[in-house]
């Protein structure tokens, strides 16, 4: 099986009502602890850096690591958030699987040439695209109701985005953001709107980033050990569940939960043991709460165990 596109598995997450995980990683310890989890649960699954994670651990090595933890799940690699059409060749021409072209930022006309041309390169070389129209709030923003409604995904410019573009995925604001303080107040997010998106692009994949859920008993933990983590919160679990079985939300991103798991359960190890300078330690710990929390992900919100044909 291996690595694939994007093309068959989202289709499959539509019709089967599940989500797939997309999780970020930085280096063997982070994506072993993913790819363990998603194996013992047979699930699909997606693995993906962003730019800087590729310029902290090299490419090359990258993709190398990820061929050498293959086995019979189909997994995606993808890169997140490309900026530019050389971002994306990079990763097309080093064996990415899908790339995330986020030219979010740029007006319309803009966002839609420059995914138009990271879709004819990577259609060429058997690469999906997804691409992204709408603007996560930033860090600490109050997501709500009466804030600024042009921030989100606006469903006529969606459709008119992916018909002109030929993307393969589309990501979508929602009132989701990145990062671990995710609501001032009450946590929102608009299903009104994706219900809108999802009727003018019937069976069409959606992809929902700054989707963490900030687990309380890992930030508890690494707060023990002397992290500084007040006032972190996320996406309420109930939430992501409804997005990946009820809607057509195929992929969902997932960094920030790691991060906190994994520095949990490195702050554990020396605190617990500060006689250790063996890395291996201290790594292991922080290793085995990343593959909790990916494992209950795939059980327990996107109802993805046991999906991988
Ligand atoms: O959405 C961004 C991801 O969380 C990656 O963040 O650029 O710090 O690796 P990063
Ligand atoms: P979180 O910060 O919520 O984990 O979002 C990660 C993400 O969207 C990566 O692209
Ligand atoms: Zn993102």
């Amino acid at each position: 099986m291996g690595l694939q596109n994007s093309k068959t598995l989202y289709l499959d997450a539509i019709k089967n009502n599940y989500a797939i995980g997309a999780f970020n990683f930085v280096n063997l310890e982070t994506l072993s602890a993913i790819l363990d989890a998603a194996n013992e649960l047979k699930s699909p699954v997606i693995v993906q850096c962003s730019t800087s994670a590729i310029k902290y651990a090299g490419i090359k090595e990258i993709y190398a690591m990820v061929q050498a933890k293959m086995t019979n799940i189909p997994v995606i690699l993808n890169l997140d958030h490309g900026k530019t059409f050389e971002d994306c060749k990079n990763a097309i021409d080093n064996g990415f699987t899908n790339v995330m072209i986020d030219a979010s930022s740029l007006p319309f006309e803009e966002n839609i040439a420059l995914t138009k041309q990271v879709v004819e390169y990577a259609h060429a070389h058997n690469v999906t695209v997804e691409a992204e129209l709408g603007v996560l709030a930033g860090v600490e923003d109050e997501i709500s109701a009466s804030n600024d409604e042009a921030k989100y995904t606006n469903p006529v410019q969606a459709k008119e985005f992916v018909e002109r573009t030929g993307v393969d995925s589309l990501a979508i604001a929602i009132g989701t953001s990145h990062g671990i303080y995710k609501f001032n107040g009450e946590a929102k997010l608009r299903f009104d709107i994706l219900s809108k998106i999802e009727k003018l692009l019937p069976n069409f994949p959606f992809v929902l980033h700054g989707a963490s859920s900030i687990p309380q008993d890992k930030v508890k933990l690494a707060e023990k050990y002397g992290a500084k983590l007040k006032g972190a919160n996320g996406i309420p679990e109930t939430m992501l569940f409804e997005a990946a079985t009820k809607h057509n939300i195929v992929k969902v991103n997932v960094d920030s939960d790691l991060r906190i798991s994994f520095t949990a359960g490195v702050r554990e190890i020396l605190a617990l043991k500060p006689e250790t300078v063996d890395m291996r330690e201290y790594l292991k710990n922080g290793k085995k709460y990343v593959n909790e929390v990916v494992k209950e992900k795939i059980e327990k919100v996107f109802n993805s165990a046991n999906k991988a044909k």
